[in-house]
């Protein structure tokens, strides 16, 4: 994609806690189609946060002007530690706030991340995303992340609907 990366990137740290909590919450509570977690979940008190911000890597996209947190994504490094599987990692949550969407912000967040976990040494990135979620799948799609797998009625939301999951890949 030609669009120069319109945001800063960068690891959250205990300073982003905040502003993290408000994001997190606001993702799950507008799109409980999207993520596996509830808000109710993430309903918990800062100290909370840092702990997740400390154990693994959050990285968070900064509006450049005013410093406004306005994505995120997990790179959870931490849980990656089975002595046969410790080559592949996930990507969890990734979230851009509506007014910021279409600046190629997710995709921005997920370059870095790529990178990232390159630089660690892991082999394999994998994800998960519903099925209907176009924007998602066409961002992952783009970065070169391949479809391996389809599980049915993955999630069953509050309201009734049924949510079918892909499983993603990329190979770094
Ligand atoms: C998915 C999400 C992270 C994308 O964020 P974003 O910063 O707008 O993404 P980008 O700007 O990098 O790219 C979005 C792409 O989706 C495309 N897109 C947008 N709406 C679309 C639609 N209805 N159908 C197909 N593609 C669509 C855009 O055109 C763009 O592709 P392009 O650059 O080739 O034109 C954001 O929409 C979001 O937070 N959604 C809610 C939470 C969610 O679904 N998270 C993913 C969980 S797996």
């Amino acid at each position: 994609m030609s669009k120069a990366p319109p945001v800063n990137i960068r690891r959250l740290g205990p300073d982003d806690a905040s502003a993290f909590r408000v994001l997190r919450l606001r993702g799950l509570t507008d799109h409980p189609d999207a993520f596996t977690s509830t808000a109710k979940d993430w309903d918990l008190p800062l100290e909370a946060y840092i702990e997740r911000i400390e154990a693994g890597h959050v990285i968070g996209a900064f509006e450049p002007a005013s410093g406004e947190l306005l994505g995120h994504v997990f790179l959870p490094t931490h849980l990656a530690t089975g002595i046969k599987t410790r080559h592949k990692c996930e990507v969890w949550s990734v979230y851009v706030v509506p007014e910021a969407r279409g600046r190629g912000i997710a995709e921005a967040m997920l370059t870095h991340v790529i990178a990232l976990a390159r630089s660690l040494g892991f082999s394999w990135l994998k994800l998960q995303v519903g099925e209907h979620n176009a924007p998602a799948r066409q961002t992952y799609e783009r970065l070169g992340f391949e479809v391996y797998g389809r599980e049915e009625d993955y999630l069953r939301l509050p309201d009734g609907r049924s949510i079918n999951e892909l499983m993603m890949q990329l190979r770094l």
